[in-house]
């Protein structure tokens, strides 16, 4: 049983497969991908491989696909150039042609790894993704972002290299350790937020269920979360407009994460995002746009889901204003050195904010830190 949701993206469209079982139907699923010789090369993080990519060699096996292993380290320093580096290299030493597909399976630091190698090997190979975390399965394996990240910053060079397909098999969550399915919920949660209340209803209130890895209630989250973000990046591709959106909360909580130097042992880019987005909310409340109760919805639905809703509840402080603030203002999204933040006038009604008025970011920022 499996849902499709087209991203339509003309040429470049593709797509995304949500439900159980598509893990031992990968190889009927990517054959009619291969143009020339039957073969993939697998890029994969080394834990989903070891529990899951059984499953996924028997299935290539079965539809005579050839297949070699390019194996990374778990963890977010695998999205370093040294990594990069490797990942290429191997490509290239297992001569890599343009008709044979890359495979990344694995979490989003595997898909945005393996996606930038693809998208710049030989000027371009294709590739599939395969999600094993929650969180690449709804945000990071569509959309094409693929990157890796610099000295100056997390995700910094890279390139836009769309997927030809994405299979998410939601079987693969029953292996993710609860504060990784925590990560991924809070940017489910995030759609609800940005632009439909009657979903972000059903998040808060089925936020624990989804978190303990009930089936039925992933699929529908995951579906839902998909089919928005292909929405959103159907028309929005390389983040003009409208895809902005999706960085509800990520200001407030990029901040967070370089507070503690982005070191995801200390505290998860979702728990980070998740704190941000109750702090979009208090923030629009402060400046009179936004109902003080949406703001305490928000904070109870991530509090049913063991997920922050205040600085004080995050892991890695206590923090400080100017440092947040100093952090703040080297945010992408500013422009000639004016903020620009994802704001709200309630829950489902999230803006763009271009100039936002630093000093009441700051008096914000106080305020909210001793809450
Ligand atoms: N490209 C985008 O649009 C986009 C969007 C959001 C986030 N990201 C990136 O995604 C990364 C975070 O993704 P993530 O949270 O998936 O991290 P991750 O890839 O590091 O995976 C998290 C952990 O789960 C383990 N794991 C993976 N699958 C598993 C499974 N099925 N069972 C048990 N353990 C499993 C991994 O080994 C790892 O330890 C960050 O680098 C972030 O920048 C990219
Ligand atoms: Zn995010």
């Amino acid at each position: 049983m499996s849902a499709t949701v087209r991203v339509e993206l003309g040429q470049r469209a593709y797509d995304v497969l949500v439900g159980q079982g598509l893990l031992a139907r990968a190889g009927e699923l990517i054959s009619p991908l291969l143009t020339g010789r039957k073969r993939v090369v697998i890029v994969t993080d080394r834990t989903p491989w070891a529990l899951h990519g059984g499953v996924l060699t028997a299935s290539l096996e079965k539809s005579a696909i050839a297949y070699d292993v390019i194996e990374i380290e778990p963890g977010e320093a695998s999205k370093s150039f040294i990594s990069f580096q490797r990942v290429t290299e191997a490509l290239l030493a297992l001569t890599i042609e343009r008709g044979d597909l890359v495979i990344a399976f694995g979490g989003g630091v595997t898909g945005d790894l393996a996606g930038f190698a693809a998208g710049v090997t030989k000027r371009g190979i294709d590739f599939v993704q395969i999600p094993t975390t929650l969180l690449a399965q709804v945000d990071s394996s569509v959309g094409g972002k693929t990157a890796i990240n610099a000295s100056a910053g997390k995700n910094l060079v890279g390139l836009f290299w769309q997927p030809r397909l994405v299979l998410a098999d939601l079987d693969v969550l029953a292996t993710l350790p609860r504060r990784d399915m925590a990560v991924g919920w809070a940017e489910v949660v995030k759609i609800g937020l940005i632009q439909d209340r009657d979903f972000f209803d059903w998040c808060a209130a089925n936020g624990a269920a989804a978190i303990s890895g009930d089936t039925s209630i992933l699929s529908h989250a995951v579906k839902a979360a998909v089919q928005a973000k292909a929405n959103i990046v159907a028309q929005d591709e390389r983040e003009g407009g409208v895809r902005a959106l999706l960085n509800l909360g990520h200001t407030f909580g990029h901040a967070f994460e370089a507070c503690v130097g982005f070191d995801e042992s200390v505290l998860r880019h979702g728990e980070a995002v998740a704190c941000g987005m109750a702090m979009a909310h208090r923030f629009s409340v402060a400046q009179g746009l936004c109902d003080k109760e949406d703001a305490r919805q928000v904070e109870d639905a991530l509090d049913a889901a063991g997920l922050p809703a205040f600085p004080s509840d995050l892991p890695g402080g206590p923090w400080t204003s100017a440092a947040l603030f100093e952090a703040m203002s080297h945010d992408k999204k500013n422009e000639d050195g004016n903020l620009t933040l994802i704001i709200t006038r309630g829950i489902g009604e999230a803006f763009v904010q271009k100039r936002v008025d630093a000093a009441a970011v700051r008096a914000f920022l106080d305020e909210d830190l001793n809450r």
